[in-house]
């Protein structure tokens, strides 16, 4: 029988989760179906006990189901701990293992595909939910000299700057000093068409900025090309979290190049 793996979010319609695990499968020669699920906001336990019960053997968990997710797994890997949240469950064993792949994914799109060093450099991480959470400990595992948190809510940026040692955390009035190498934005502000209050001064020459929304030019992105920075957008790290919770469910990783040029360039 095919093994079968699914998508939870609220929505996921929207989701190419689905298309990026059929292309990894045809890659490597894996036999498995790769759905979508879209509980109720207070549905998840109950929808992932059904999928689990039918032979469902992992899901990749999405908004705004993460750190349920969190909540519903026996057992948790360090970083999904670290990270308070979790983005792959794995269905097929005595107990739910839960993993959380943003972070790693996100350091491996910086360092394989946009082939920049993060020991050493300065890092600006701007927001303080579930998506920043998610990419700290992994920042700090590549040895960057030095790492901020910005949040709008300036405590929240200081709640999870206190959870790490060396963190530095607080509101946009802690950006009137300092430059940075990597400015990342994990703040859900482009998709609203709007953008974190940074100023133009944090940018230091040869910059990148991150922005973790995929599939558009966020306002934060063209204000950062304005400044001059070199730029990305999210899709890279959607590709390599996927190809790592790929890894996790069937032991092998799949080649990531040629699905993140279709995405790019559709
Ligand atoms: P997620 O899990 O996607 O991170 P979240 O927990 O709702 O979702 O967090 C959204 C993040 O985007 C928060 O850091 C939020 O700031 P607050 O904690 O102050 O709410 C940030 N955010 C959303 N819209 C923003 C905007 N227009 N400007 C700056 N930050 C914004």
């Amino acid at each position: 029988m095919t093994d079968r793996y699914v998508v939870i979010g609220n929505p996921v319609g929207h989701s190419k989760s689905p298309w990026i695990h059929a292309e990894f499968a045809r890659a490597t020669g894996q036999d498995i179906d790769y759905g979508r699920l879209e509980p109720p906001p207070d549905g998840f336990n109950a929808a992932v006990d059904a999928f689990r019960a039918a032979g469902g053997r992992g899901a990749n968990v999405t908004l705004p189901f993460k750190e349920a997710a969190f909540r519903y797994c026996a057992e948790l890997s360090a970083r999904a701990r670290a990270a308070g949240a979790v983005n792959t469950l794995v269905l097929d064993r005595a107990k739910v293992f839960g993993d959380n792949t943003d972070g790693v994914g996100l350091v491996r799109d910086l360092q394989v595909n946009l082939g920049c060093t993060l020991e050493g450099r300065r890092v600006l991480l701007l927001g303080a939910g579930g998506a920043a959470q998610g990419v700290v400990q992994p920042l700090l595992e590549a040895r960057v000299a030095r790492l901020v948190v910005v949040n709008r809510t300036a405590a929240r940026a200081q709640a999870l700057a206190s959870r790490f040692s060396g963190v530095q955390g607080g509101g946009y009035e802690l950006l009137v000093e300092g430059v940075y190498d990597l400015i990342v934005n994990a703040t859900a502000a482009g998709l609203a068409g709007a953008r974190p209050p940074v100023p133009a001064r944090v940018f230091a020459a040869g910059a990148l900025a991150y922005d973790m929304v995929y599939g558009r030019e966020t306002p934060f992105l063209e204000f950062a090309r304005a400044q001059h920075a070199r730029v990305s957008d999210g899709t890279g790290m959607l590709v390599e979290q996927a190809a790592e919770s790929f890894l996790i469910w069937r032991g092998v990783r799949p080649p990531t190049e040629a699905v993140l040029r279709a995405l790019r360039h559709g």
